[in-house]
């Protein structure tokens, strides 16, 4: 076990962060996770290149083209070099006196660790979800490390034993607590759109991009609330849950037993083979 802090690689006991951190103060920080496959990052350029992109909508100054060669590093000291393993990476603001506004004078505070970690090759899940509000802010686009309305969500879909908790913000369904949401309904599969209520899957473009290129028809329209009765199918979308389809929505079930839709098995066969 390694832990990547500022430029170190220590031990995770040795690794050390301030508690004037503005990522533990204020939840001021983005994170990805990436999953290694066959010795390769699944996407990892879609990944560094949202990061960036957070960096750059909330002014963190920080150059993501510099994480491949530390991620390297990293791997190669916690021997997990072409290993099947999971990466986090977390990027805050960095270490300063107590002030809501950015300090001008600030350095990131740049965190990484892997973890060894085997993805099914097909995720056999038969997920059952609740549905809720979604109570969080209207920034979900941005990957940050402040958690809590997920953590929250995510809680109740455990104390009901489900897998999730899929999000309904203005009648329409958004995405799922670490996951995001498709619907699939006369053949044709909906998302919602990549806007600022949800946050933009890797797996959700990959799975996109598949739609495409197998001809199946996608739209990026929301589905309503009233409309979940209608849906033929429906799946959870996210790194390490790679495609999951779901079974029961509160108290409807699309399926009984272990079936599943023809069209999520079809995406999920199509992304097995992109590893
Ligand atoms: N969760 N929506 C939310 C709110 C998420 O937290 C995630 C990822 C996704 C799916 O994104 P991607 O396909 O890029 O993993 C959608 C990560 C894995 C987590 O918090 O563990």
């Amino acid at each position: 076990d390694k832990v990547y802090i500022n430029g170190q690689i220590v031990n995770p006991e040795d690794a050390k962060v301030s508690v004037f951190d503005r990522g533990f103060i204020f939840g001021d920080g983005l994170y990805e996770v990436m999953v290694q496959i066959n010795g390769k990052f699944f996407y990892e350029k879609k990944h560094l290149e949202r990061l960036q992109s957070g960096l750059d909508k909330i002014n963190i100054d920080f150059d993501a083209a510099l994480l491949p060669n530390e991620i390297a590093r990293l791997l190669k000291t916690a021997q997990l070099t072409d290993k099947d393993c999971m990466l986090y990476i977390q990027i805050t603001r960095g270490v300063a006196p107590r002030q809501h506004s950015y300090p001008s004078e600030i350095k990131p505070t740049v965190m990484m660790y892997a973890v060894p970690k085997v993805l099914p090759k097909i995720n056999m899940v038969n997920a059952h979800v609740i549905t809720r509000k979604d109570f969080r802010w209207s920034r979900c686009d941005i990957k940050m490390t402040s958690l809590l309305g997920n953590v929250m969500l995510n809680e109740e879909a455990m104390q009901h034993n489900c897998y999730e908790t899929i999000l309904h913000r203005n009648g329409v369904f958004t995405e799922a607590s670490h996951c995001n949401v498709f619907f699939v309904k006369n053949g044709v599969v909906y998302t919602h759109k990549a806007d600022e209520y949800i946050l933009n899957g890797i797996t959700r473009i990959v799975v996109i991009e598949l739609c495409n290129s197998l001809g199946i028809e996608i739209r990026e329209t929301a589905i309503s609330l009233s409309e979940i009765n209608t849906i033929d199918e429906a799946f959870l979308t996210g790194t390490s849950t790679q495609i999951a389809a779901i079974q029961q929505i509160d108290d409807y079930k699309i399926y009984t037993g272990n079936e599943k839709g023809p069209v999520t098995q079809r995406l999920q066969e199509a992304f097995l083979k992109l590893k």
